[in-house]
């Protein structure tokens, strides 16, 4: 029998993950859409793959997955009021932000990011009430710095045990 909706919430509160903002152009009207998402994972190295999940319910998860192309920037420690800002829902938030073009795709990215990675949609699996976009890396940069963490619904950063 599957667990009961507050032990996976428990799970969710126990796992730290990096903090992105992935974006995309819709392709109707080239309207910016975006959200925070801590499901970003590199895949495969050959090709270069990387996927994130978006949730049925979100406000930008009709143009997310039409989308041909999006943008990751991985945020970095001193952005977690862009990470607050995009955790909202609705397309105020793309107004009231400054974004960067892709160098090489059509994409929006988030300036003074950790990384940026832009993406040629690869392939959509519709898995429960998410579905996991796989990207194509088409173009990628990293920049020095720490890296933006959520963990038990809190922001923070990395910090190396000793010895480590
Ligand atoms: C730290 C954090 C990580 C999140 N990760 C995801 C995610 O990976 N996928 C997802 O669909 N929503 C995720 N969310 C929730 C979305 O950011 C939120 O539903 C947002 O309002 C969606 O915006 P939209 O409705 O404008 O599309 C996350 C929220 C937070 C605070």
């Amino acid at each position: 029998m599957p667990i009961s909706g507050d032990v996976y919430k428990q799970i969710g509160r126990s796992a730290a993950g990096a903090v992105s903002i992935v974006a995309a152009y819709d392709r109707t009207s080239d309207r910016i859409v975006g959200l925070t998402a801590s499901s970003f994972v590199t895949l495969s190295f050959d090709p270069p793959l990387v996927m994130f999940a978006i949730q049925h319910s979100t406000g930008s998860y009709v143009s997310m997955v039409s989308s041909k192309s999006f943008g990751v920037s991985l945020l970095r420690d001193t952005q977690a009021d862009v990470a607050t800002l995009f955790a909202t829902t609705g397309p105020e938030k793309t107004g009231k932000t400054q974004f960067e073009p892709g160098t090489t795709l059509h994409v929006p990215l988030i300036p003074g990011a950790l990384a940026h990675v832009e993406c040629l949609t690869n392939q959509i699996f519709i898995s429960g009430d998410h579905a996991i976009v796989v990207g194509l890396v088409e173009e990628a940069r990293t920049f020095d710095g720490l890296p933006l963490l959520y963990f038990a619904r809190q922001y923070g950063t990395f910090c190396p045990l000793e010895g480590s």
